[in-house]
């Protein structure tokens, strides 16, 4: 797909060239610039382009629990690295979304997992957590005995390897560090390129050792889940602004910005911050490819610059998200929430029975502090809309 076109981009541009220094030595003029060469130059920084061989430094975030193969293929359609989230799918399941995608679109692929490190429910905290969920249990006419039979979130294991090594997705993206040297062996051997997320340049560090290609840069800003792993101080955790150009001074990788962007400012800012992409989340979520209810779009939509907050009582790991009534009335931080990802448990049977009330109470409205960018409109659309105002910009920039 990308890799013909920009191989023919090249040599066109090589020939321009010639024409230009033989227009120059024989009319001593310099001849106009060439509208090809000037697109091929554009970007400031071309590196994941080339590895990724997508049309743009885009990548559509992955995003667990809201979407499906549907908002991967019109990302990618629209020229964005498309990311399938399977933290929360089943191999099968996983097998099944890539073949969609596969025989929808021909380009590249990146499939995103989980790496926490799993740690079994602690049945005293378990109690404790449903002793403090009882009154809205008792509100929707729930027994909080019943056992909860919910999809949870999962890390990469040998099993989800396996699909790896099957599907070969072109690349292989890690949340909360990255798996065992032994698993992330095996991925690089299938010739996936490992990219991972940082949120201190400490972990930046730590993932570049530890065999990342490319590392995302996640500032405090971002949507969903915090991906720190070397830390657990979420006041600490600086701004996209900040954090980007520090992380790009401490590896030698490419770095992607995320967190906060939403539109072509944005991706403009993060190149000249040292970015060579950016991955984007939040501003895809009001596109109609994704799985986003009808009751959280209605939240998404109102949302102001100050509607989010980091909470743990979601699922027992801070993630950024809009208010939802239990993040209001028990967080939105709480020393009760069992460890990740086990107080999502409790919570699934409220969010299941409020859901069909048309209630968002106990829904994750995962959403970053540029919510308020966001637009009702096709994925394929908005990529290309933010890569074209980003690259105008750009150009006004360097005018
Ligand atoms: C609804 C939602 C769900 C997310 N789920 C995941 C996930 O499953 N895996 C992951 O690596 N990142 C996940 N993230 C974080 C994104 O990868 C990315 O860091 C973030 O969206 C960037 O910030 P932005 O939301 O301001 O664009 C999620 C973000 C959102 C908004």
């Amino acid at each position: 797909m990308a890799a013909p076109l920009e191989r023919e981009v090249t040599l066109e541009c090589i020939a321009c060239l010639w024409f230009r220094v033989l227009s120059c030595l024989v009319f001593g003029r310099r001849c106009p610039p060439s509208t090809h060469l000037y697109e091929q130059t554009m970007w400031p920084d071309r590196r994941i382009i080339e590895l990724f061989k997508t049309e743009f430094p885009i990548v559509q975030a992955p995003m667990a629990g809201i979407m499906d193969a549907e908002l991967v293929i019109a990302a990618a359609q629209g020229g964005a690295l498309g990311s399938l989230p399977c933290a929360m799918l089943t191999p099968e399941k996983a097998r099944e979304q890539v073949n969609i995608i596969r025989q929808r679109v021909s380009a590249p692929l990146n499939l995103n997992f989980f790496c926490h490190k799993a740690v079994d429910a602690d049945p005293r905290r378990e109690a404790g957590w449903k002793q403090r969920l009882a009154p809205y249990y008792k509100e929707l006419g729930l027994d909080p005995a019943a056992p909860v039979n919910a999809a949870n979130r999962s890390p990469f294991d040998p099993a989800m390897c396996e699909v790896i090594e099957e599907l070969k997705p072109e690349m292989v993206s890690f949340h909360f560090g990255l798996p065992d040297s032994a698993l992330v062996r095996r991925v690089k051997a299938a010739g996936c390129i490992v990219i991972a997320a940082a949120t201190i340049v400490k972990e930046a560090i730590w993932l570049e050792e530890n065999g990342a290609d490319v590392i995302i840069a996640q500032g405090a800003e971002a949507g969903g889940h915090r991906g720190m792993f070397l830390t657990e101080n979420i006041g600490e955790q600086p701004g996209t602004f900040a954090l980007v150009p520090q992380v790009v001074d401490a590896v030698r990788v490419p770095v992607i910005a995320a967190g906060g962007i939403a539109d072509g400012r944005g991706i403009a800012a993060a190149f000249a911050l040292g970015a060579a992409g950016v991955q984007i989340g939040t501003a895809y979520l009001r596109c109609p490819e994704s799985r986003v209810s009808a009751p959280a779009q209605a939240a998404l939509s109102q949302a102001l610059d100050d509607s989010t907050v980091i909470t743990n009582v979601m699922t027992g790991r801070p993630a950024r998200g809009i208010p939802n009534r239990v993040m209001r009335e028990i967080g939105p931080i709480s020393a009760d929430a069992p460890a990740f990802p086990h107080a999502a448990t409790g919570l699934a049977p409220l969010k299941a029975a409020a859901e069909k009330l048309g209630k968002v109470d106990f829904t994750n409205l995962w959403a970053g502090q540029a919510v308020r960018l966001g637009r009702d409109m096709p994925a394929s659309e908005l990529t290309r809309g933010m890569a074209e105002a980003a690259l105008a910009r750009l150009r006004q920039l360097a005018a």
